[in-house]
């Protein structure tokens, strides 16, 4: 299958790996210049490391050869798919879909990666929605098994089928939802780490006690906390605004702990504060 995969970022480039990976060709494409030679190195280090894993048997080369890098959205010519995985901004992802929808085949799928976009209003950006889905991968992509499969209204369920089966044949595990805010992952994730955050800011318990009985008494890999971190507290914050602003309800409106770290510039990992403190990283 040819597969194109639109922006090069942490998502995108995770996923023209999986893609590769399984064999299929892909075309990855960003607008930033130099977004693309970052994303290639990027893969192929993953690939390395799989590669000594034993995880891939395959050469790396091999499978970086599959990744062909284009510089302009309209050298990515005809696929059979196209994954967007661009900035989370309304505005760009209906223009990018509106003149992926011009050079498309009519028989090719569109499917965006949005984490909180409806992919009902996306979906109107083409004029064959039935073609149109959400295809929302998890970060890290090559390690995250899940990949929920947003049906919108007007999806054909012969589209939700094919993408659940490629879905498949890329090793995940697809589930599939309607078009609600939050899909199924961020609906559940989001008041656990709003209750987190308000246990630190009761002072119920310091930061390291309340990932620690997570880790150690639910069974969650990683702690609410420390995994707000590593999300971003900016982006938490966004998906929790969008949430409160669709359902109207208290248990989504971030807390005042959450606001005030996000306006002072403490956003987890990427800027080495959050709830926790990370050097250098
Ligand atoms: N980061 C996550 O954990 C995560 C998880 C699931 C879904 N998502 C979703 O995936 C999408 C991408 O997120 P990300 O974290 O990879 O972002 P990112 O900022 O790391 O990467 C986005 C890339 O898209 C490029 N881009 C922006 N507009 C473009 C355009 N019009 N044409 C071509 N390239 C363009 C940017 O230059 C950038 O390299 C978003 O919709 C986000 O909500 C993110």
């Amino acid at each position: 299958m040819k597969v194109a995969v639109i922006g090069a970022g942490t998502m995108g480039r995770g996923i023209a790996q999986v893609f590769a990976q399984s064999g299929h060709e892909v075309v990855l494409t960003d607008m930033k210049a130099d977004a693309l030679p970052v994303a290639m190195k990027n893969i192929e280090n993953s690939l390395d490391r799989l590669k000594k894993k034993s995880i891939i048997a395959e050469n790396p080369g091999e499978i970086l050869s599959r990744i062909r890098p284009v510089k302009q959205v309209d050298e990515i010519g005809q696929n059979d798919l196209y994954v967007e995985a661009i900035f989370e901004k309304l505005s760009a992802k209906m223009e990018l879909f509106r003149s992926i929808d011009r050079f498309a085949p009519k028989t090719s799928i569109i499917a965006s990666n949005t984490s909180s976009i409806s992919i009902n209003i996306l979906s109107t950006a083409v004029k064959a929605p039935g073609r149109f889905i959400g295809m929302h991968f998890f970060n890290p992509v090559p390690v995250m098994k899940l990949v929920e499969i947003i049906k919108a209204e007007r999806t054909d369920p012969a589209t939700v089928e094919s993408v659940v089966s490629i879905a498949r044949g890329l090793g995940k595990e697809p589930v599939t939802s309607k078009d609600f805010p939050g899909f199924i992952s961020n609906r559940i994730l989001m008041p656990i780490l709003k209750e987190a955050m308000l246990c630190l800011q009761e002072g119920v318990a310091n930061a390291q006690d309340i990932d620690r009985t997570a880790k150690l008494g639910l069974n969650h890999p990683m702690g609410p906390l420390e995994l707000s971190d590593f999300i971003g507290l900016d982006v938490v914050m966004d998906i929790m605004e969008v949430l409160y602003s669709e359902f109207g309800e208290e248990r989504f409106k971030p807390p005042i702990i959450l606001r005030n770290m996000v306006n002072s510039g403490m956003l987890g990992r990427k800027t080495g504060v959050g709830f926790y403190h990370y050097g250098d990283e």
